[in-house]
């Protein structure tokens, strides 16, 4: 089934010259592949390890290599690979199969270069999943989940920053004054946009903090999902402004998370990574001893994360499916939607219960360049196109609100010049991720 909403412009791609699709495809992919090759390696040479893992660990290089071969010497994308281990995603190969079958059948054969960026990125990590998954002892490993742990580790200040401001604001209880919940809601938006760094107003190109306070500010007891984007201290900070509806506000009374169910984009969160991060910020001896942490932040810590805690043992923190969901069982369209090569502008086609699960939110706020890729198409809209244009057919369905640093090409809802103005002073403004966009549209 071909796509069946395109946007009048074309899609990112990795033929086009200076174009950061060529420039990922080119550095950034062989360089993430390499880094699982490496850490195979490392595995391989660890002195308790058995003759059937060494084997496997082997046959994973190669695979790997030839992938790496393939993308540098653009290649025609091979059809994913139906193993006999497949219990799960039923039809998730099929989509990605059928696409390329679909182009070689029409003649514009899918290489590396000539897919969309989009498209070839989400083959990417599709196909590695396939290796892993056929294996023995590498079903569920997730070749990303240390580097996610260490820099959560290493973002203990802000952190604790984090855990501190809450535990102040608790301690003022419920604000009323809706001035007061005004600038909270501000405040906790741009800690989930930008994490633990602090940017001006002249960073924001398009700013809807203000519009979608129009929209939230007469909520009560509602239900808002975040669809997640990375792990460690974003995971963190979504928490948080997740805690703040829950707690101090009068807005939510349930907050649901949507993962990724396989390793993708390297960092995006999964179901473990949802479970371990509660769990390590529970053990007082995950930041280690080196500038241990004052009493008072601990407890702080403790009493924030113990509330997270009760609040997904009684749902008013729902992961979208089963937190104890292992990688490789299903998750139905509701989860598979997410890592499916398709842009958002698909979801009422291919995953038409997921449509009517956002449905019931009075607020869905997607996370990261990713999803803005997504929801936006990934395509070359001039700049002073309005986010709702360039929603395409998602417009009013739901409503929107996406929160995103620029690190990819598309952009949409700039003034008229600005982006000359930054192509001038900062060329590398679209992708260097020190920009963003927060970007609403509410439902029809
Ligand atoms: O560096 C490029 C890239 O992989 C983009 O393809 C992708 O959009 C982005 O990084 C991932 O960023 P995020 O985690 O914010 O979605
Ligand atoms: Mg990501």
């Amino acid at each position: 089934m071909p796509v069946s909403w395109q946007p009048p412009f074309e899609p990112s791609r990795a033929s086009q010259a200076h174009s950061f699709a060529r420039e990922s495809t080119i550095h950034r992919w062989p360089t993430i592949v390499t880094g699982i090759i490496d850490q195979l390696n490392k595995l391989n040479n660890r002195v308790h390890v058995t003759h059937d893992e060494v084997a496997e660990g082997k046959r994973l290089i190669e695979q790997l290599a030839k992938l790496v071969y393939e993308m540098r010497h653009d290649r025609a994308l091979a059809p994913l690979q139906v193993t006999g281990n497949r219990t799960t995603y039923p039809d998730d190969l099929d989509q990605y199969n059928d696409e390329i079958e679909h182009a070689e059948t029409s003649g514009s054969r899918l290489t590396w270069f000539s897919a969309s960026w989009l498209f070839a990125e989400c083959y990417l990590y599709r196909r590695i999943r396939c290796l892993f998954e056929q294996l023995k002892h590498f079903q569920s490993f997730d070749p990303f989940a240390q580097q996610k742990i260490d820099t959560f580790r290493s973002s203990k200040d802000g952190i604790m920053a984090l855990a501190r401001t809450m535990k102040q604001l608790i301690d003022k209880g419920r604000p009323t004054d809706k001035d007061v919940l005004h600038a909270d809601w501000v405040a906790m938006i741009e800690v989930c946009l930008w994490g633990n760094v602090e940017r001006g107003k002249e960073f924001f190109l398009h700013n809807d903090i203000n519009t979608t306070w129009n929209h939230v500010k007469t909520f009560s007891a509602e239900r808002f999902d975040i669809v997640l984007d990375n792990s460690g201290f974003e995971l963190f900070s979504d928490l948080v402004f997740a805690d703040w509806l829950v707690t101090l506000s009068p807005f939510a009374s349930q907050v649901v998370f949507h993962p990724k169910l396989i390793p993708w984009f390297v960092s995006d969160v999964q179901p473990h990574d949802f479970k371990l991060t509660l769990e390590v910020l529970a053990d007082s001896t995950f930041f280690g001893d080196d500038e241990p942490a004052s009493e008072s932040d601990k407890m702080a810590l403790k009493e924030m994360v113990t509330r997270w805690q009760k609040y997904v043992d009684e749902g008013k923190f729902k992961l979208a499916v089963p937190v104890d969901l292992k990688m490789g069982e299903g998750g139905g369209e509701l989860a598979d939607f997410w890592t499916s090569p398709w842009p958002f502008t698909e979801m009422g086609n291919r995953a038409p219960q997921l449509l009517k699960e956002l449905q019931k939110s009075s607020l869905v706020i997607f996370k990261g360049d990713l999803n803005y890729r997504k929801l936006t198409s990934d395509a070359w809209w001039p700049t002073t196109t309005s986010f709702d244009e360039a929603i395409g057919p998602l417009r009013g369905l739901f409503p929107i609100l996406s929160l995103r640093t620029c690190k990819a090409d598309v952009c949409v809802g700039l003034e008229p010049g600005k982006a000359e103005e930054l192509d001038e002073k900062e060329p590398k403004w679209r992708v260097n991720g020190k920009y963003a966009v927060v970007s609403f549209c509410p439902a029809a």
